[in-house]
């Protein structure tokens, strides 16, 4: 029987994945990835391996979500060893369920390798902590898309906690995000957004609620994404030098080590 094995590529540092998740690699016979996979990580794979790049890049569209159900599928039906490499962890807002559910309807088995989510990675590696006691006791991570289109209620609902608010694909909604949070009172919240978190690449930039878009804008930030809400933020100021909003904390770890 055919088996599709849901592999957590990581955050984009093609170091910060497991080893499960590398044996995989080594065993498929065919690997379907997307763009935030590190496709560095391929190397692992058998030479003869089917490699097929399944996400969207430089404008081109991505395969619809059926069309990457329905090649599961297929390969299903002529290899045995199907790897489906996703960005993060694979149940974090991967659409995992759907690609479960039509492997399993086609007579599949099916397993999940956990990954390092950019949820909590990105942060980490810009030496910024979701948590601390004393500062706060829970981080919330929300999806600035939904399938409507529509910013989601728990948004609202998060503005008014306490809690870290950590923003996945929240980009294209970052002023509308931002005055949810004003409207609830936290114009004056730190807050930061890092893009190509963990790659040599990143970038990040620090600000309070009220003028973290205007920054962002600024200095041309874009997606992939991640947006930081909460007092943690500062603890990040504290170990970077303020005046400087690139990645300055991370940058001297990363030489550091
Ligand atoms: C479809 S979601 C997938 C999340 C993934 N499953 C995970 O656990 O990280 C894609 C979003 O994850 C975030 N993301 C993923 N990798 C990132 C990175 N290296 N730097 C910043 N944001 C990242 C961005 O918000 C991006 O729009």
């Amino acid at each position: 029987m055919a088996k599709l094995i849901l592999v957590g590529a990581g955050p984009g540092d093609p170091e910060l994945i497991t080893l499960k998740a590398i044996k995989a690699l080594e065993k498929a016979d065919v690997i379907l990835y997307d763009a935030l996979a590190n496709e560095t990580l391929l190397d692992h794979a058998q030479p003869a391996a089917v490699r097929r790049f399944v996400g969207k890049r430089f404008g081109c569209h991505a395969l619809s979500q059926q069309a990457i159900n329905d090649l599961i599928t297929e390969y299903g039906q002529q290899y045995e060893y199907i790897v489906r490499l996703k960005g993060g962890d694979p149940f974090v807002f991967g659409r995992a369920q759907e690609e479960i559910d039509a492997a399993v309807a086609a007579g599949m088995e099916v397993a999940v390798i956990p990954g390092i989510s950019s949820a909590f990675a990105v942060p980490a590696s810009e030496m910024l902590p979701l948590t601390c006691r004393g500062i706060n006791e829970s981080f919330w991570v929300i999806t600035g898309t939904t399938r409507s289109g529509a910013v989601s209620d728990d948004i609202a609902l998060a503005a008014r906690s306490t809690a870290t608010v950590v923003l996945l694909m929240a980009m294209s909604k970052l002023e509308t995000i931002m005055d949810i949070f004003i409207e609830a009172g936290k114009g004056e919240t730190a807050a930061a957004i890092i893009q190509n978190g963990t790659r040599p690449d990143a970038r990040m930039v620090t600000g309070k609620v009220k003028d973290i878009a205007f920054r962002a804008q600024h200095r041309g930030l874009g997606n992939p994404a991640v947006i930081i809400i909460g007092d943690v933020v500062n603890l990040n100021r504290a170990l970077a030098d303020p005046a400087v909003t690139g990645s300055g904390a991370a940058m001297a770890m990363r030489n550091a080590v």
